[in-house]
């Protein structure tokens, strides 16, 4: 027999993961798996969904999400309701179901409870059971706990954390070209059926494949993996959303004293941002973080500190500043044009964020639902999540099939979400559809002397406002208010 030649791909031998959840997690880390050469089951018991993805049908709105599935779907993943059957036959088991707030702002554990006592049932052999979904430090611990109360006999598990650090939109480039890949173990039996599973991206080899989801500019390859023990990988993913969200809620502070002085927060951004220890990113003032990710964790990583003997009150101001921030975009609307009561508004954006449909306690959402409160008329669009607003919003608000069509007769037009679309709007056709050339951007997408140019009054978040060129003479709304 001649020596056959192995590639590296061929070499490394493809783990048997099941993945269970398909919602945004599971889904994105199934096909993610699938896609750098593993065998993957996604585990529903929501039959109707899976036969949704059996057909094709996509739930969430995610970049790359469609071509992994289409290359992927009946060759490295299957999708099955039975847990046990799945847990049987797999190495590793991730559990990504959900872990919603609960009234109190701890979060629910009850489906990851009832994943684990299922799990108990099924070990014939040496599992890793890995926390994908963001859960409060301890939650190892009790799986763990869970599992032997059902029956698991200790040494036939391991428990490990491996938090995500996805954002929605972006959700596959994150996970293929990560920062860095978070594993807490607590032996290194279990730390090297993690580093296996992960081992196509730590030696670089998927990047160096032809059909590789192309790699973002920033990404730095091959991403570093970090042990850790499980407790700190669950505060690791905790402690990283509130640092972002906490970054996030200081320059909107910063942006909200940057409009008392007359400073601009764009020129601060740029003048701290490029203080390496501070960095650029997640410095954009807006009208606050919304999503179901940095509200939710916020309050169950409080609500782990309290636990803990811990009041971790920097906390609140960060959540205070976040709503405060929609509270001032609302008198800024209202200092701009005087009334709202009949006003006509049109509203470019409801998703909590650009690039994707998730309209979850968006600060979007929340504002058009105030400004309807206050008597206006709102014609809004949104790329991607319209079906989702209407559920919510019903036939409160008018919704246009483009930006030209919702800024059409428009009293003012209200930027509220930072779709890529939105800052490229043909400007000289706008001026020409607005009944009056007011624009009020929650995002800071345009440049305020390029609005001015093109005939508009524009109003930002901690930058000077800017009226049109050709207007010698508008009353200028009090500034106090505005700020
Ligand atoms: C966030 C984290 O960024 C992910 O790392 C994490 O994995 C994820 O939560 C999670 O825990 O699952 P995501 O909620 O998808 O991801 O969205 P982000 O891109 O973080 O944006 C969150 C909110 O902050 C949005 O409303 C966005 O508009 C706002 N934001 C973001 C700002 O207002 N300014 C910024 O500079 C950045």
């Amino acid at each position: 027999m001649g020596h056959v030649c192995l590639t590296p791909r061929e070499k490394s031998l493809s783990m048997r993961i099941a993945v269970v959840g398909s919602g945004y997690v599971g889904l994105v880390t199934g096909s993610c798996f699938a896609d750098i050469g593993h065998d993957v089951v996604i585990v529903d018991n929501d039959e109707e969904r899976l036969a949704g993805l059996r057909s094709g049908a996509i739930p969430i709105h995610e970049r790359f999400l469609p071509e992994l599935l289409a290359r992927q779907l009946g060759q490295r993943i299957r999708l099955s309701s039975d847990l046990q059957a799945a847990a049987r036959e797999c190495d590793a088991v991730f559990i990504a179901v959900g872990t919603p707030a609960t009234d109190s702002g701890e979060a629910d554990m009850s489906y990851v409870e009832s994943v684990a006592r299922e799990i108990a049932g099924a070990l014939d052999s040496y599992k890793v059971v890995v926390e994908k979904s963001t859960v409060p430090v301890y939650t190892s611990q009790w799986i763990r706990t869970v599992m032997i109360r059902n029956g698991g006999r200790p040494a036939s598990f391991d428990i490990a954390s491996n938090p995500e650090f996805l954002r929605e939109g972006t959700a596959v480039s994150d996970f293929l070209y990560p920062d860095r890949i978070v594993v807490g173990v607590e032996n290194e039996r279990c730390a090297a059926v993690l580093r296996e599973i992960y081992e196509p991206l730590t030696s670089g080899e998927y990047y160096s494949r032809a059909d590789a989801i192309p790699r973002p500019d920033r990404a730095q390859v091959p991403p570093r993996l970090i042990i850790t023990s499980t407790r700190s990988a669950e505060m690791i993913k905790h402690a990283s959303n509130a640092f972002l969200a906490m970054k996030i809620s200081f320059i909107n502070a910063v942006a909200s004293i940057c409009e008392s002085v007359g400073a601009n927060v764009q020129q601060v951004c740029e003048g701290i941002g490029s203080d390496s220890r501070i960095g650029s990113r997640f410095l954009n003032p807006g009208i606050g973080y919304g999503g179901s990710c940095f509200p939710k964790d916020l309050m169950a990583f409080r609500a782990v500190a309290k636990e803990c003997g811990y009041d971790f009150r920097l906390l609140d101001e960060v959540i205070r500043i976040n709503e405060d921030q929609r509270h001032r975009f609302l008198r800024k609307v209202r200092s701009v044009l005087w009334t709202l009561r009949g006003k006509r508004l049109g509203v470019l954006g409801l998703a909590f964020k650009g690039g994707t449909d998730d309209i979850r306690e968006s600060p979007a959402i929340l504002l058009v639902q105030e400004l309807l409160r206050e008597g206006c008329h709102i014609s809004a669009h949104d790329p991607a999540a319209m079906d989702r607003a209407r559920e919510v919003l019903k036939s409160s608000v008018v919704y246009a099939a483009g930006p030209y069509e919702a800024a059409a007769g428009a009293d003012a037009l209200l930027i509220l979400t930072e779709w890529e679309e939105f800052a490229a709007l043909d400007l000289d056709r706008l001026r020409k559809l607005v009944k009056y050339p007011i624009v009020i951007d929650g995002r800071n997408l345009y440049d305020p002397a390029i609005m001015s140019a093109h005939g508009f009054s524009y109003y930002s978040v901690g930058r000077p406002a800017t009226l049109p060129e050709d207007v010698t003479a508008e009353i200028q709304p009090d500034k106090r208010q505005i700020s």
